[in-house]
């Protein structure tokens, strides 16, 4: 192995005591590609055992903890204890290649297709639409309605009941999927959030939801788990929309996750070495750099964003950050890890090679959405 590379090789240890084998975790990636009533597939299954053997945990696409918080065509349900055997097939595909496996917890507020929740009735903290061009372009504007109180708590309970569900499928923990614009993130922005209940209203009020589903999958974790069982949160950074969530407000909500004894923070970019678009004094400093500065070593932060190569791999290292994602890049090669270790980061595929599905083992609904979305995948003009 190129002797700098050894850094992202040495095991990490978790704050509940989990040790991790290396440095490199497979980011969650909604693969399009499970049944319509929520199981998984066959093609699924494989997909992740292809991607398991190299990096220390495997993070999986978000599963809805509701069934009107369904965000994709072919997402996995972990919504009813009906679904635990076809969660419980991911888990082992995952473990069984040697990685720590971890559900990624999901509700996707108003940006759930219509056709895919009950009735067709989308719901949020508030009735304001998405708008087209903020956090995502690609869901119509759809006005949700506004969840009552009592909703509100009923999904808080849900993600401890799907936490409950990955505890007995097998999962080695659950990542809290607060991140890109879903129901989580709505209750924290003043845009999606215009509530004026105890769920809504100053930041700090706005915070009440994610935490109290933090509180939840740490009690119900404590309640069905071994201490040892790994819980994580995902958040974005901030929003474009005015208002919005500025990097200022982030960064308050992250100082107040550090807090809660977490297993580790994992913030989403789609470039590693982003800078904030505003809300803090130097625009010149990256996101993460603002982060770990805020996190102060309080708890692991994962970073994400544009790797491909060991060389940028090692760039991003660092920057101090102790865990670094891997998303497209596994599955344009999912033997990254192992050639790094074995020394041959010269032969690392960084662009898809449009003839190889089979080999890279990708599904049929995954493989189409890469090879129809230009400038998604590098590869794919
Ligand atoms: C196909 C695809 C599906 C994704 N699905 C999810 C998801 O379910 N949950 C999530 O938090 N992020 C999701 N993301 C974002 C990734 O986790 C990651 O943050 C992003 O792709 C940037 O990392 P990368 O440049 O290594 O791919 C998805 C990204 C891709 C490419």
């Amino acid at each position: 192995m190129n002797q700098q590379n050894q850094a992202f090789f040495s095991p990490f240890t978790l704050p509940n005591g989990v040790e991790l084998k290396n440095r490199i975790v497979m980011a969650p990636m909604t693969n399009f590609s499970s049944n319509p009533d929520g199981t998984v597939t066959d093609a699924e299954v494989d997909y992740y055992a292809r991607r398991s053997s190299g990096v220390s945990m495997v993070i999986t696409a978000c599963t809805y903890v509701t069934p009107n918080g369904k965000g994709f065509h072919g997402e996995f349900g972990g919504d009813t204890d009906e679904m635990i055997p076809s969660l419980k097939r991911v888990a082992t595909s995952i473990k069984e290649q040697g990685a720590k496996a971890v559900l990624q917890i999901f509700h996707g507020g108003r940006m759930c297709p219509p056709e895919l929740v009950p009735n067709g009735e989308i719901v949020s903290a508030s009735d304001i639409p998405a708008e087209k061009g903020g956090v995502s372009t690609e869901e119509p504007d759809v006005k949700p309605r506004a969840l009552t109180e009592a909703e509100v708590e009923e999904i808080i309970v849900a993600f401890g009941e799907t936490t409950r569900r990955a505890i007995e499928a097998g999962y080695d923990g659950v990542e809290i999927h607060g991140a890109n614009g879903y129901l989580i993130q709505q209750f924290f922005s003043p845009h999606s959030n215009r509530r004026e209940d105890r769920y809504g209203g100053r930041l700090e009020k706005r915070m009440t939801f994610p935490l109290a589903i933090v509180d939840e999958v740490k009690k119900i974790a404590k309640e069905h788990a071994p201490a040892d069982f790994i819980i994580g949160y995902r958040f974005s950074p901030e929003e474009p929309e005015t208002p919005g969530i500025t990097m200022e407000d982030k960064l308050k909500l992250v100082d107040t996750l550090a807090d809660k004894r977490l297993d580790y923070l994992h913030v989403s970019l789609g470039e590693f070495f982003s800078k904030p678009r505003r809300g803090v004094e130097d625009l010149n400093k990256t996101r993460i750099d603002y982060l770990l500065e805020t996190i102060d070593n309080r708890v692991p932060l994962i970073g994400v964003g544009s790797i491909y190569s060991a060389e940028d791999a090692r760039k991003a290292f660092e920057t101090g950050v102790p865990l670094l994602a891997l998303g497209r890049e596994l599955i344009i090669d999912p033997d990254w890890v192992q050639k790094v270790a074995e020394g041959k980061e010269a032969e690392i595929v960084t662009e898809i090679d449009k003839n190889k599905q089979k080999e890279l083992v990708i599904p049929d609904p995954l493989w189409n959405a890469i090879i129809h979305t230009p400038g998604w995948f590098p590869g794919v003009s």
